[in-house]
């Protein structure tokens, strides 16, 4: 019989720190690190280059003709768009930044991503790995609401904004959260049964140590 891999989703607002939490976890515990978030803006990079914007319709989407594939290295899935891996920095552009949270409301898009997200448990199982971590906006509510752990980070937002500028990066969190939560379509909330760790005033180490507690 195959072991059974351990799921554990990571949800929360843009700047609650779930990928660092998500990526040492995976380190730590030797699970499969997957950020969804990731996929909504690959996405949304391959659209905005191919003229395409978030109010068109679903046939100019044209989703079907998109084909998704996984590459894996240091225990992290990234997701390849017709054979192409974008790189870090081109997904967290001020284009991507402004653009994906529209593009992720749209029903087709999320649909064309749920399947993709649940095959990572057999990318995980190949790679002969213990789990996985999924991190994103609606891992416990929607893709695994069945996982072995669900977690929802939140933190206050000046520090989430001071996070965010000292990545350097240009992004409006606070509108971006707003189209994440109030969405028709897996908005943004905690699943039910999660733990809630407020990140704002703990170390790292200490997110971490109180998560393992649970798994
Ligand atoms: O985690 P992130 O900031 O890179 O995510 C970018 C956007 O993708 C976020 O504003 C909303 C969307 N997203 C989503 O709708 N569902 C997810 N599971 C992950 C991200």
């Amino acid at each position: 019989m195959t072991p059974e891999l351990k799921v554990l989703a990571v949800d929360g607002g843009a700047g609650t720190g779930k990928s660092t939490t998500a990526r040492n976890l995976a380190f730590r515990k030797n699970f499969l690190h997957v950020d969804t978030g990731s996929h909504y803006r690959s996405l949304t990079k391959h659209l905005l280059d191919a003229g395409v914007s978030a109010s068109d319709t679903d046939e100019y989407l044209n989703l079907n003709k998109l084909e998704l594939s996984t590459e894996v290295m240091d225990r992290s899935a990234r997701l390849l768009v017709n054979g192409i891996s974008y790189p870090s920095e081109s997904l967290r552009a001020l284009e991507i930044n402004s653009a994906v949270s529209s593009f992720a409301s749209l029903p087709s898009v999320r649909k064309h991503l749920f399947e993709y997200q649940r095959s990572q448990v057999e990318v995980a199982r190949k790679e002969k790995l213990n789990g996985i971590v999924m991190e994103g906006r609606d891992i416990g509510t929607v893709i695994f609401p069945d996982a072995h752990l669900k977690v929802f980070l939140t933190a206050d937002t000046s520090i989430r904004e001071e996070r965010r500028q000292l990545d350097g990066e240009n992004d409006q969190i606070v509108q971006r959260d707003s189209i994440d939560s109030t969405r028709k379509i897996a908005p943004l909330v905690p699943a039910p049964g999660s733990l809630i760790i407020d990140t704002g005033e703990l170390s790292v180490d200490a997110v971490i140590e109180e998560i393992e507690k649970y798994l």
